[in-house]
Order: C-alpha cells, then structure tokens, then sequence
C-alpha cells in the first residue's frame, strides 16, 4: 500500500471515529451517570409524634470519603428555605438555627446510600417542604429530592373512633341477626320435633 492511500484510510478511520466520540461524551457528563437521590413525595404526621424523613442515593462512583448530605426546610408559608442539617467528612452536623435544631436526629449512614433523618415532637406549625441533596465527589450533578411534610391535629384518631364505633356497631347488629336467626330456627324445629313425636 503507498503512502497516500494510507493516509486517506487512516482520515477515513478518523471520520469514523469522531461521531462515536461527539456521541459518548455527552453520556459521560449526562444526568444517567449523576447521583441519584430520593425520598418519599409526601409524610403524615400527627402533632407530638415523629416521622422519618428518608432519603437514599444512587451514585455512579464509589462513595468517598467527601460524600456530603444536606437537608434544607421551606415553612409552607415561606419562600425562603433554610439548612437544617448538613454531614460532611463523615461527621453530621445539626444546624443551630430554625426550629428543629433541638428535635431531630440523624439515623443516616452514607456507607449503607442512606442521609435520613427524623423530626421528633411534630408541631403543627412544622408543615413544609424538606429537601435532600447528596453529593458524592467527584459524581456532583445531580438534582435533590423533595418530600412535603403535612402534620395533622389529633383530629385523625377521633376520626378513627368514629369509624371504629360505627364498623363495631354494624358487626354486632350482624352477629345479633345471625344469633337470633339461629334461636327461631332451633325453637321451630324442636317444636316440629314435639309434634312429630306427638302425632306418633
Ligand atoms: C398543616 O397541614 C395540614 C394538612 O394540610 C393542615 O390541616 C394544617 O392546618 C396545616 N397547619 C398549619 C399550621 O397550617
């Protein structure tokens, strides 16, 4: 093969090649490789009890040792969200603003993909929304995940009663029905015994 010919083929190689580059590269910085996070859309709770505010991860690296997770509150009323919460160089640390410095807990372990936390004594002002954002250096893009927190007065177990009351109330008119059909049922055929006997 002469040199010119060899030259055209390895141009053509290359032409070849720069769309599966031009195709690739995008992949590798694309969202299909980034960190992943998720926590539940919505939790109920009632006021004096405490929920858990999950959230895991998915990375496409390793997870090192700079992993980061933060959680940040937006009161429903408000447009503004604070950091409540913040783990990095494997130590969490609980903001010392906002109203649930003294309430929450961390029961996360990055190792395991899991930045949970719980928010104990709900009040009924707590209502809002709780993001989490997990960043796994050097898999940094990626979008948070968002769950809304809706805390309910104890009206729900009252609630619960009534509904409780009402179900145990038909049940036991059912089980009356039933006991006394049985009785007639018995008391006729006894008494179609006796007069069986009796014609005899
Ligand atoms: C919190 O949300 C619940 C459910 O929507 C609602 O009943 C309650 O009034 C809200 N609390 C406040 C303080 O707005």
């Amino acid at each position: 093969m002469d040199a010119p010919k060899a030259a055209a083929r390895r141009s053509r190689e290359w032409t070849l090649k720069q769309p599966l580059v031009v195709f690739f590269l995008p992949a590798v910085l694309s969202p299909t490789l980034a960190i992943h996070v998720y926590t539940d859309r919505e939790v109920h709770g009632t006021v004096g009890s405490k929920v858990t505010l999950s959230c895991t991860f998915w990375s496409s690296e390793w997870i090192s040792d700079d992993i980061s997770v933060t959680w940040h509150f937006q009161p429903e009323a408000s447009r503004d969200s604070i950091s409540i919460f913040h783990y990095a160089k494997g130590q969490p640390y609980i903001d010392d603003v906002g109203a649930f410095k003294e309430r929450m807990e961390w029961i996360g372990d990055p190792r395991w993909k899991d930045g949970s936390i719980v928010i104990n004594h709900l009040d009924y002002t707590d209502n809002g929304t709780f993001t989490c954002d997990v960043k796994n250096p050097p898999d940094i893009v990626g979008k948070s995940s968002q769950v809304t927190l809706y805390v309910f007065e104890k009206v729900p177990t009252r609630y619960g009663m009534v509904l409780g009351a009402i179900i145990g109330g038909v049940l036991g008119l059912v089980i009356l029905v039933l006991v006394l059909a049985y009785l007639i049922r018995y008391c006729w055929l006894r008494r179609q015994a006796t007069l069986q006997r009796r014609l005899r």
